[in-house]
């Protein structure tokens, strides 16, 4: 059964059609590669599905429930986590005080000071856990460079427990060598513990290795999906070509 159902989303901006009747459906733990030139839309489906932006029409339906209308907040609630094209760390915490927050936001931040040390303690270890998973040092944010910031993102994210996440673009700027062991990490542990991805990904050799389905976008719409094999299809190599 799918995870996650989209019918006839829309999103306009003015005269611009950043999503234009996307409809898809997500299996459970399926890896889903968005691919598409830039301004194709596919920050703004991704957006739609996290709830950081409402469509003007159609439908979303998370677990067969329908969350069109849901906050972004309590569709993490429900197991949607995401990361950001852009990072989104706090600079003046450390790596480990970053992913602890969202394991303590987990079951509510403002319950922190009651917890028992015990409790506390086993939080930190997950985090510390999550830091090893993906190489990211022990170290203030601002001291970071750009790839760990990403991934350190990136465990955000899975640091919520969701059943599905949504990457936007986690191996840009990583640096060409590291960028297969790190998607190799992400997709290691998205299996491991079967939660659902769709992500946002430019590298299509990335693209091609570890996605169940790709879909491809080209302004607003979904304009061929299936395995790898579409990569190669004539029309989907002219549109990608121009990005
Ligand atoms: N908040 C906004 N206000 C106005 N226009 C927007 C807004 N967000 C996106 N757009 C426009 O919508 C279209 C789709 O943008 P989107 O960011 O979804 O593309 P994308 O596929 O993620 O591109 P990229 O590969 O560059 O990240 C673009 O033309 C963009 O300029
Ligand atoms: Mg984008």
């Amino acid at each position: 059964m799918g995870i996650l159902k989209a019918e006839g989303l829309k999103k306009y901006f003015g005269e611009v059609h950043a999503v234009d009747g996307v409809s898809l459906e997500i299996k459970d733990g399926e890896f889903v590669s968005v691919v598409g030139p830039n301004g194709s839309g596919k920050t703004t489906l991704v957006n739609l599905i996290s709830g950081a932006l409402l469509p003007d029409s159609g439908v979303i339906y998370f677990e067969g429930r329908n969350i069109t209308k849901l906050p972004a907040h309590q569709r993490v609630k429900l197991g949607i986590g995401r990361s950001f094209q852009i990072p989104m760390v706090y600079e003046f915490l450390s790596s480990l005080d970053n992913i602890l927050v969202s394991i303590l936001s987990r079951n509510g931040h403002s319950r922190i000071f009651h917890r028992t040390v015990d409790k506390f303690e086993g939080a930190r270890k997950e985090a510390m856990e999550l830091l090893k998973i993906f190489s990211i040092p022990l170290k203030l944010v601002a001291e970071l460079p750009h790839g760990h910031r990403k991934l350190l993102d990136v465990a955000m994210a899975l640091a919520l427990q969701p059943r599905l996440v949504l990457l936007d673009e986690p191996t840009s700027g990583i640096s060409l060598e590291e960028r297969d062991q790190v998607m190799g990490t992400i997709a290691e542990v998205l299996k491991e513990r079967k939660i659902a991805a769709v992500i946002v990904e430019h590298d299509m050799d990335i693209v091609a290795e570890y996605s169940d389905r790709i879909l491809v976008m080209h302004d607003g719409k979904i304009l061929k999906e299936g395995g790898k094999e579409v990569l190669e299809d004539e029309e989907v190599r002219r549109i990608l070509i121009g990005d």
